[in-house]
């Protein structure tokens, strides 16, 4: 009989509810900053509260998506070990070995300005089952779950997709919403979205919730297009994998630096179109708290007598269930 974990053992062993609390952690933290206009301070707070959390966790985590390169990033920096049994903690024992990518504070401006849809976001993997993506763009496009694999694809115009999708959802195209990050790189992208007749929900940042909202029927959202950070790509795709859907991610190099950046972290082929299943592999756990309220999860709420109220939300693809957590935490315990 084998004594190797199995790949769902592997993350049984770290436990899945925890996550929340390294969210709720960094959600909290940052939540006392909303509004303040400082987003470096509500990022540095975050990312402090998770890395605490984290390494309080019995595992031998590995940061691989993060706050950065280890020159530019004081902590949770790509390759960083975190967890009680990361090799100099100085505790006795081992624990699984779990790569990690994390965002402490998506959405540093929606916090500044007390904007909706900032979260704290984390997902788990076994080793080896993360893209290790480099912090460029991705231009990303998304749907939720029920669709024929390969339905909308990003080797096909924005117009091909829509129709494409319309025409599986047995709806006339100007039925569809699509999600866009409001940036000028996307006009040509919305004029041709407007030509068609559809709708466009123009999200001033957090793209992680605008792909996840494909997926939550509550939303009205059918469609994510558009390029945002390669990191939340990741993210947002380990998502996916727990509540179904279909992605695809493609790196996007804003210069030769970004690209000689990417041949560093093993990647050949810069134009590689990545599938769901690429970005984010095996089983995996997804977990999100709310710092602002936004269209998957409500925000930090004081409540009286010095309580903090936390929605959040974590999901396993191996079982695909999604739990939703909602915490009252005591200030000083927070
Ligand atoms: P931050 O939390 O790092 O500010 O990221 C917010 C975000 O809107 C992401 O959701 C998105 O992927 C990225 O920024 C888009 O980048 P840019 O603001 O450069 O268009």
């Amino acid at each position: 009989m084998s004594t190797h974990p199995t790949a769902s053992s592997v993350l049984d062993r770290v436990l899945v509810l925890e996550m929340v609390r390294v969210t709720e952690a960094a959600a909290i933290a940052a939540a006392r900053l909303v509004g303040r206009g400082d987003e470096k301070a509500a990022d540095a707070a975050a990312v402090e509260a998770m890395r605490a959390a984290l390494n309080e966790l019995p595992m031998d985590g590995t940061v691989v998506i993060g706050e950065g390169e280890r020159d530019e990033a004081p902590m949770l920096y790509i390759g960083e070990r975190v967890g009680l049994f990361r090799p100099d903690s100085g505790e006795v024992g081992t624990g699984p070995k779990i790569d990690i990518a994390l965002d402490p504070l998506e959405g540093t401006t929606i916090t500044a300005k007390a904007g909706p849809n900032a979260l704290a976001v984390l997902a788990i993997a076994e080793q080896g089952h993360l893209l290790n993506a480099p912090d460029t763009y991705m231009d990303k496009i998304a749907i939720g779950p029920g669709y024929a694999p390969g339905l909308v694809s990003l080797k096909r115009s924005p117009t091909q997709n829509v129709t494409a999708l319309a025409a599986a959802k047995g709806v006339p195209v100007d039925e569809i919403i699509a999600c866009v990050l409001d940036r000028p790189r996307h006009s040509s992208i919305i004029a041709e979205l407007r030509a068609l007749g559809c709708g466009i929900m123009l999200i001033p940042d957090g793209d992680v919730a605008g792909v996840i909202s494909t997926a939550s029927p509550d939303t009205g959202v059918d469609i994510y297009l558009g390029q945002g950070g390669a990191p939340e790509g990741v993210l947002a795709a380990a998502a996916l994998r727990c509540i179904g859907g279909q992605m695809e991610g493609r790196l996007f190099f804003r210069n030769d630096d970004e690209r000689t950046r990417a041949r560093r972290w093993g990647i050949e082929d810069l134009d590689r179109i990545y599938q769901l299943e690429e970005m984010a592999s095996g089983d995996c756990i997804f977990a999100a708290t709310g710092v602002t309220d936004g269209s998957l999860l409500s925000g930090v709420k004081r409540l009286r007598g010095g309580l903090l109220k936390t929605e959040s939300i974590v999901m396993r693809a191996s079982s695909g269930t999604v739990r939703r957590i909602t915490g009252e935490h005591h200030k000083g315990h927070a």
